[in-house]
């Protein structure tokens, strides 16, 4: 293939990056990991299932070692822990600051140019540490989080509403977690507003459940979250700029001033293409919209305040 992909973390998410990548035929893919044999493992398995899936993408894991990743156009973040029973927040928050550090300053050293796009959670935080960490440009460093979102409020629209998913468009925008900001004046069934088909009530229970979408796929398996559609969500962002498709999608991006919020990443509307974030859309909001996102902004403020004390 003609561009390069790296994925750090071959854990569910990670893994399902690599295998979506492929069958894409969008890049070649390297999957690196902490972990002794489990990328070198998954890699093979991928590559063996290429005769059947029929692409041509090569595929190779490794454990630590950063030269694979050498010069590769776009670097996927997924490595991290999750929340275990007994951790703290702050726990969770300062163990993937560092992971996060440290995957990221070895990237910086080996794929200068590539473009970031992060998945590990806190995602809003977490982008922080690694603008901070890479010293790339801000339209280079990408979070994960407003695709993923819609996608849950589009298909939840498109189960009330017994139409395809073909024909939702949504956008959720503000920081992944409880302050996220569905907007249902902006979303649609081919073309219609939601807000002509539905209740308020119905609305508001869809809006709810989006909301609170990642912990509902938590409390059924139980063992970890949601990796298919999260997946999916990181290589439609991939795909926008590996082949440099100027779409618009919501993205965590850092805003210095848009929105009339300063210095922080946050979910807004961008476009995407080969050189990243090539432009930031500012929608216009109701005063309700825009004092929900100002509030969002204030909890990744507070996260970030937090990793500031933490160090
Ligand atoms: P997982 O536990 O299956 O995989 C994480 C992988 O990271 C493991 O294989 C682990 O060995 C690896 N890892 C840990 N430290 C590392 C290091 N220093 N260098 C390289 N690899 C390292 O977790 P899963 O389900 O793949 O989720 C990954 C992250 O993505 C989590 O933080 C999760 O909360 C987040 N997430 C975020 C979403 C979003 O919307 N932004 C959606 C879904 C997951
Ligand atoms: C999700 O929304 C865990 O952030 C992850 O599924």
């Amino acid at each position: 293939m003609k561009n390069k992909l790296t994925v750090v973390g071959a854990g569910n998410v990670g893994a399902t990056v690599a295998m979506r990548v492929a069958e894409k035929e969008l890049a070649d893919v390297v999957i690196v990991d902490v972990l002794e044999g489990v990328p070198a493992g998954k890699a093979l398995d991928l590559a063996e299932a290429a005769p059947i899936e029929r692409h041509d993408a090569h595929i190779t894991g490794v454990t630590n070692d950063y030269s694979a990743a050498q010069g590769s156009d776009i670097v996927v973040i997924t490595a991290g822990i999750p929340r275990k029973p007994g951790m703290s927040r702050d726990d969770l928050l300062s163990t993937n600051a560092g992971i996060m550090k440290s995957v990221v300053s070895e990237i910086a050293k080996v794929a200068p140019n590539a473009i970031l796009i992060v998945v590990t959670n806190p995602l809003d935080a977490m982008c922080h540490v690694a603008l901070d960490t890479s010293g790339f440009d801000k339209t280079k460093v990408i979070g994960m989080a407003g695709v993923l979102d819609s996608a849950r409020f589009r298909t939840f629209i498109a189960m009330e509403l017994n139409v395809s998913v073909d024909n939702t468009h949504a956008f959720v925008l503000g920081a992944h977690g409880d302050t996220m900001v569905p907007l249902p004046r902006y979303s649609s069934v081919a073309g219609i507003p939601i807000t002509e088909l539905l209740s308020a009530e119905r609305i508001e229970a869809l809006v709810e459940r989006t909301r609170k979408g990642g912990g509902e796929i938590v409390s059924l398996l139980k063992t970890g979250s949601a990796y298919y559609a999260p997946a999916s969500a990181a290589v439609e962002m991939a795909e926008a700029i590996l082949k440099d498709k100027k779409k618009i999608l919501p993205c965590v991006t850092y805003l210095q001033g848009e929105y009339g919020i300063q210095n922080l990443f946050i979910g807004v509307p961008v476009k995407l293409g080969s050189a990243g974030v090539e432009e930031i859309i500012e929608i216009m909001l109701t005063p309700e919209e825009h004092e929900a996102l100002q509030k969002s902004a204030q909890a990744v403020q507070e996260l970030v305040d937090d990793l500031k004390r933490l160090g």
